[in-house]
């Protein structure tokens, strides 16, 4: 598998535009997309950083994974998104090699784009999500 590019780090956050509004202090950027993305229960704003984004995830009720995740650990670095270009190609790839995988198949993510997760265990306890960009 190529990695293509470091596409997002991704922040969950319990009030988003408390977060936004930090993102505009520190760094002068505003979000170039907010949406809700229902599939993965969540409000997201992506900022942009040159060629990467900030991601900032608010959960849209506390039974959802990043809710559960802010209930179990608190706001902080969620997980970090490399894109690839054939994310079908690249489960293959890593289900051959025995990877741990949260998803199988890919699922949708904000913006249309397809992302899949990688267990936390694969890589020292981060979380990685895969992300075939349209
Ligand atoms: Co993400």
């Amino acid at each position: 598998m190529l990695p293509l590019n470091l596409h997002h780090t991704a922040i969950a956050v319990r009030d988003l535009d408390k977060a936004l509004r930090e993102v505009a202090t520190l760094f002068g950027v505003e979000p170039l997309t907010r949406e809700i993305v229902d599939e993965q229960g969540v409000e997201e704003a992506m900022v942009p950083f040159g060629g990467s984004f900030l991601q900032l995830l608010m959960p849209l009720d506390a039974d959802t994974p990043v809710g559960r995740f802010l209930d179990r650990r608190g706001e902080g670095l969620h997980h970090v998104a490399i894109q690839v270009a054939d994310i079908d190609a690249a489960l293959a790839h890593l289900e051959s090699d025995g990877v741990e995988l949260v998803d199988r198949t890919p699922r949708s993510g904000g913006g249309g784009n397809r992302i899949a997760f990688v267990h936390p265990r694969a890589l020292s306890g981060t979380l990685i999500e895969l992300i075939e960009v349209h």
